[in-house]
């Protein structure tokens, strides 16, 4: 007999609600009112990135979402003492480390973690004796793997925007199969590594309605954390109805 799996859990990122607001500069659409809405269409915890630049996310967001939204929020934040004293300040249910360059238009790679061990290893201890479970943002790498292990964060998030990148070229171009092969296949190694080293394993990064299925159903994944697809997605069928299209799929691909 095989075992249950535990369902996935969808962390809704709603960044990109505080981009559209900023576009104006005025209050319109309220993120706080998108965190509502992704409660009660199934989200199991909301992810909220506050930039250096605060380009998107502010942190008048930041402490209203943590006050008035019930689900889990997590704060995704570089590993500055700026963001530290944030995040200590407003405790969030968890914080997710990732790197961060002012230029970027998104988060590109994963935390170098195996480069910066000493440094990671007290900002990890900061935050989880403030009862904020921690996780890396990491390329699907047994390097950093083995890093996040040792600086003692209970969590990894593996990066799959290579692979989701990579199935898109194949959707437009027709080219490119062994390549997306490829990277589920480190998605998959990468997986089982947090299980033998027993991390709780979370994916996001340019998750779709068309690849979220191969990574949903990897074993080990506990979570999945989608924003951008979604938001857009919202224009052409609604928010609410981006989400639950989103959980369908997730559970049609854990339950299979
Ligand atoms: N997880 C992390 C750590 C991220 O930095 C991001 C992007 O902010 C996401 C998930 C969500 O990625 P996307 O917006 O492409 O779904």
């Amino acid at each position: 007999m095989t075992a249950m799996r535990n369902r996935v859990r969808l962390g809704v990122n709603i960044d990109h609600v505080a981009t559209i607001r900023n576009a104006r500069g005025g209050t319109h659409p309220r993120p706080l009112r998108a965190a509502h809405m992704a409660a009660n269409a199934g989200a199991d915890g909301l992810t909220i990135h506050l930039r250096e630049d605060r380009r998107h996310i502010s942190d008048e967001d930041v402490r209203q979402m943590v006050q008035d939204v019930k689900l889990p929020i997590n704060l995704e934040m570089a590993a500055t003492s700026e963001m530290l004293n944030i995040a200590l300040r407003h405790k969030p249910h968890a914080a997710c480390i990732v790197p961060e360059r002012r230029q970027e238009v998104t988060t590109e790679g994963g935390l170098d973690v195996a480069g910066n061990q000493d440094y990671l290893k007290a900002y990890v201890a900061a935050l989880q004796e403030a009862g904020i479970r921690v996780s890396l943002f990491i390329d699907p790498d047994p390097e950093q793997l083995e890093a996040a292990h040792a600086v003692n964060a209970p969590v990894v998030e593996l990066h799959c925007g290579q692979y989701c990148e990579a199935a898109l070229a194949l959707t437009d171009t027709g080219l490119g199969g062994p390549l997306v092969e490829f990277e589920l296949t480190r998605l998959k190694n990468a997986a089982a590594l947090c299980n033998a080293l027993d991390l709780e394993c979370h994916a996001g990064h340019g998750l779709t309605f068309d690849t979220v299925s191969d990574v949903a159903a990897i074993p080990n994944i506990a979570e999945l954390n989608i924003g951008h697809f979604l938001i857009g997605e919202a224009i052409f069928i609604g928010f609410e109805a981006a989400i639950h299209k989103m959980r369908t799929l997730i559970d049609k691909a854990t339950q299979s």
